[in-house]
Parts: C-alpha cells; sequence; structure tokens
C-alpha cells in the first residue's frame, strides 16, 4: 500500500487536519486499498459517537422554480423542463404524512422562486413549527438576505443547507453564470452561521472543471467553517443543461470523501445521498459504511416528483413517501445500520472519545 497516502491517513484522524497539498496528494493517489482503509477508520469513528443509529429527514421539494442558472442544474432557470409549486396546504400535509411515518426533521427544498418572500415562507415555517414543536425544521432555498435569513430562524426554522458548491472562485465562476457570485455565496453561509442555525454546506464531486486541489479546498474550507452538515454527491449531468456531455463523478472518490471528511470532522452529519444512489444501486450503504450517518428520503408527493430533477435518472421518483422510509430502513438493516426517528441533533464530542466504538 501506498506508505504516505496511510501516513497522511493516520495523521488526519489523529490531528483532523493536514495541509493543502496532503490533501491533495491523497486525492490524486486513491486506490482501492487506501479508501478500504480510511473507510474503516471513518466509520469507526462515525460509530464511536453515533452508534449504528443512522438519522433520518423527510425531504419535501415545494418548488422547482429558479431564478438562477447554475450550469449544472436540471432545474435551472433556461431549462424547458415542466414547473410546478406547492401550496401551503400541499406543503403541510406532506409534514403530516411524514410525521406519522416517524420524522422529526423535515427538510423543505426549492429553487429561489421569488414567490416564497419572507411572509409567506415564514408563514410556512411558523405552521409547521406551531403542528409540530418536537420536530426540525431545515431550510434548502437558496441566496437570501440576512434579515430573510433571520425572520425564518425567528419563525422556526433551525438548520439551514446551502452547499457552497466550491472553494475555489475561479472554479465557482466556472459551473455559474457571471451574475452568480462566490463572495455572495460565502457570505450567506457565514450569516445563517451568525445567525444561530445549524449549517449544512456541501459540494458535488466530479463536476466539470474540478481539479483535485478543488477538492482539498473544499475540505480545507469544511476544516476551518466547521459546519454542522456536509452534502457530498457525485456530480450527474442533467440534458437540460450545458454540461449535459460532462461524465458523471466518480462513486469512489465520492465515498473517498466523505470518509475524509468524517475524519476532520468526527461529529458532522454527514448524508449518504441520493446523487450517490441514483450512480450506484448500493452507493446509499456504501456511503454509510465510508462513514455518513443521514439518510433524506423524499416525502414530496409522487405527482410532482419527476419535475425535481437536478440531475438525469434520479432515483424514488416513482415512490410513495412510506415506501421510501421503508426501504431505506431495511437498505439500513442490511448492512447492520438502523435508522432512528428522533431529531438527530449533532452530538458533541471531544478528543479522547474516539475509539470506543460498538
Ligand atoms: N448533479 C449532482 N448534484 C447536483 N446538484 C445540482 N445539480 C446537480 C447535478 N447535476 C446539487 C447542488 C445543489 C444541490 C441542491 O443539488 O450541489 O446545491
Ligand atoms: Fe426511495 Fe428506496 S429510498 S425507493
Amino acid at each position: 500500500m501506498n506508505t504516505k497516502s496511510i501516513e497522511y491517513i493516520d495523521k488526519l484522524s489523529r490531528e483532523h487536519t493536514l495541509s493543502l497539498e496532503e490533501y491533495t496528494y491523497l486525492i490524486q493517489h486513491q486506490d482501492a486499498a487506501i479508501q478500504e482503509y480510511c473507510a474503516h477508520k471513518a466509520s469507526r469513528v462515525a460509530r464511536s459517537i453515533y452508534g449504528k443509529d443512522i438519522f433520518v429527514r423527510g425531504l419535501i421539494e415545494f418548488s422547482n422554480i429558479c431564478k438562477n442558472d447554475c450550469l449544472y442544474c436540471g432545474i435551472r432557470k433556461s431549462s424547458p423542463c415542466s414547473r410546478y409549486r406547492l401550496d401551503k396546504e400541499d406543503i403541510l400535509a406532506c409534514c403530516q404524512e411524514g410525521y406519522e411515518l416517524g420524522f422529526r426533521t423535515f427538510v423543505l427544498q426549492s429553487g429561489e422562486d421569488g414567490y416564497f418572500t419572507d411572509e409567506r415562507l415564514c408563514d410556512i415555517v411558523s405552521n409547521i413549527h406551531q403542528s409540530y414543536p418536537d420536530c426540525a425544521i431545515t431550510l434548502s432555498v437558496g441566496q437570501r438576505s440576512k434579515e430573510s435569513y433571520q425572520k425564518l430562524f425567528e419563525a422556526g426554522a433551525n438548520r439551514y443547507l446551502l452547499r457552497h458548491e466550491t472553494a475555489n472562485p475561479q472554479h465557482y465562476q466556472k459551473l455559474h453564470p457571471k451574475a452568480m457570485h462566490f463572495e455572495d455565496r460565502m457570505q450567506c453561509i457565514q450569516d445563517l452561521r451568525d445567525i444561530g442555525y445549524d449549517v449544512g454546506i456541501g459540494m458535488m464531486v466530479g463536476s466539470p472543471f474540478q481539479t483535485e486541489k478543488d477538492l482539498a479546498m473544499d475540505c480545507k474550507f469544511i476544516e476551518t467553517f466547521r459546519p454542522e452538515m456536509c452534502g457530498i454527491g457525485p456530480f450527474i449531468p442533467s440534458h437540460q443543461t450545458p454540461f449535459k456531455d460532462y461524465p458523471a463523478g466518480s462513486v469512489e472518490t465520492t465515498l473517498f470523501l466523505l470518509s475524509i471528511i468524517r475524519l476532520i470532522q468526527p461529529n458532522i452529519l454527514l448524508p449518504a445521498t441520493t446523487a450517490l444512489g441514483t450512480l450506484d444501486p448500493k452507493g446509499r450503504e456504501k456511503g454509510v459504511l465510508a462513514g455518513a450517518n443521514v439518510v433524506m428520503p423524499n416525502l414530496s408527493p409522487v405527482s410532482v416528483r419527476r419535475k425535481y430533477q437536478l440531475y438525469d435518472n434520479k432515483i424514488c421518483i416513482g415512490d410513495e413517501s412510506g415506501q421510501c422510509r421503508h426501504c431505506l430502513e431495511r437498505r439500513m438493516e442490511s448492512i447492520q445500520y438502523h435508522v432512528v426517528t428522533d431529531i438527530g441533533q449533532i452530538r458533541p464530542w471531544k478528543e479522547g472519545d474516539e475509539y470506543e466504538s460498538k
């Protein structure tokens, strides 16, 4: 085995930090043995904090209308896809169904849809908050003003997912139209943190023009920002976008990144994403075995599922919420992990807690 890689992985599990060059080296020199070594360490670390518990989040994709034109995304403004928007009653009905299925976290996700003003969105959030006070409300609705984030927080939202997409400003510009700026995105992420949200960032693996150094920069950003969550999935081309002819990202590299990030921040919430499950039928199971500890089954009404296609061949578009929930439960049981129905908070962790794994 590559001894330098082993040395770096051991150092990372001890010190939770590497230099940019060391991360780059690790990503450039992966092979099956190194990936397995790293996954073994990472899943042990995850078990030492979370046992074999896997948190579930119910994902409600409530609008695919978007004012942005990100070059990779199947629901970008210029995409000819058919559009939909759920109203408050539809969204509350999804929550009700989810609650009965045992979900205690709802993730409300949409494109940047101008219809959802602060007033409308706060009204929805506070309704959910009042109806389900024992649930966490996660928003994933893109870039907004700090005032807007503040109002939504006061209405009852307590977590926010806003992937940074790439920590390299030059790479960011290649993935987005000129009107979108890396600095604005980073400012939003900082605003969310300052307000008091649990913040989730993240990136695609294998997005067009991405280099190993870009991924190393993502690792460095995670190290310094210390997000509560990090969503990582492979890039998958969408035929409705300018990136339609670019190859998909690698499942193996995505799994390797999950393991590295678990070692950077042992208690981080790390989803095994739908994109991973789309590229590999056992992708989410492999994600957990590489260090992930969250799954996000789809709670959106089946009638709109196929319209929320950020990328081609997305899985689960024909399955009822209950089916997705139980399918994931079975999948986790098949690798001796258990889906738990609680709010799924990040757990405290301190150095020395490690390796008391079950
Ligand atoms: N492939 C994989 N992930 C994608 N996303 C958007 N488009 C794609 C794609 N083609 C991810 C982005 C975004 C999240 C909601 O979905 O990272 O932040
Ligand atoms: Fe949706 Fe398996 S998770 S069908």
